[in-house]
């Protein structure tokens, strides 16, 4: 069963959705070249407290950092450490934050200085798939729409989706049900009601499709070493259409 949120868990999930959505703003401000992964994991930690959030991924099944710092060939769930980001890489920042007993996730793909043409193109078009799958968030419309259009979005500019990991429900838990695929055929799976909240996460190799996780336990690599990008946004169903809940609302000066 998806549940239904109240109006009143849907403000709390704005609110954490906020924080997060300004941490990983300013996250992406502070990715330079010589930066390490361990010095953004430091920073999202004081940022999440003075936001008034609390860490989510922290001690989430035993996982020991704020947030998960995935670069190059890793898919997700890279774990923050004194690695220094270089210029030409890209990094996966995936955030999340709990306020009021409600969770917010959201990941963005940022390059570090200049990257290739190719790695580029794959953060866009990864970037462009989960708008693709935001845009089937409507009431009336089946999970599998979102499933389905990620697919077709990677898929017909020459990438691969991931298989073995999907989005999922959010709420008082940071997965909760349904899973949500980045593949399938469009049309099935339950059909979405208004304040059900989604998290929408592709993950875009490019080349093969198939991960490996390596002996630290968490990191997911590309069997093929080739590289993989990650965005998500946390996503509420509403009468009107979907209400990204993971946005960064602050003006910038
Ligand atoms: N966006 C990731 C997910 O939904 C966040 C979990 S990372 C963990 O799986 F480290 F907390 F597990
Ligand atoms: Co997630």
């Amino acid at each position: 069963m998806v549940e239904v949120k109240d109006a009143r868990a849907l403000d709390k999930m704005r609110k954490a959705g906020r924080i997060v959505g300004e941490l990983l703003e300013r996250l992406r401000e502070t990715i330079a070249p010589g930066v390490t992964t361990a010095e953004l994991d430091r920073l999202a930690g004081s940022i999440i407290q003075e936001l008034g959030g609390q860490p989510a991924f922290k001690g989430y099944r035993g996982y020991p950092a704020y947030i998960c710092t995935s670069i190059n060939e890793e898919v997700v769930h890279g774990i923050p450490r004194d690695r220094v980001l270089k210029e030409g890489d890209i990094v996966g920042i995936d955030a999340g934050a709990r306020v009021e007993g409600y969770y917010g996730d959201a990941a963005v793909t940022v390059a570090v200085g200049r990257v290739s043409e190719e790695a580029r193109r794959l953060m866009e078009v990864t970037r462009q798939s989960l708008e693709e799958g935001i845009a089937c968030v409507m009431p009336g419309r089946r999970l599998s729409d979102i499933s389905h259009a990620v697919q077709t979005a990677v898929e017909k500019e020459g990438f691969s989706v991931v298989r073995e990991f999907v989005g999922h429900g959010i709420g008082t838990r940071l997965h909760e049900p349904p899973q949500i695929p980045n593949y399938g055929p469009a049309g099935t799976g339950p059909v979405l009601k208004a304040g059900m909240v989604l998290a929408i996460e592709p993950m875009v190799n490019a080349g093969g499709m198939e991960v490996e996780i390596l002996d630290d336990g968490w990191t997911a690599v590309t069997k093929d070493r080739l590289l993989s990008a990650h965005f998500e946004h946390t996503v509420a169903v509403t009468e009107h259409g979907p209400e990204i809940l993971t946005l960064c609302q602050k003006k910038k000066p």
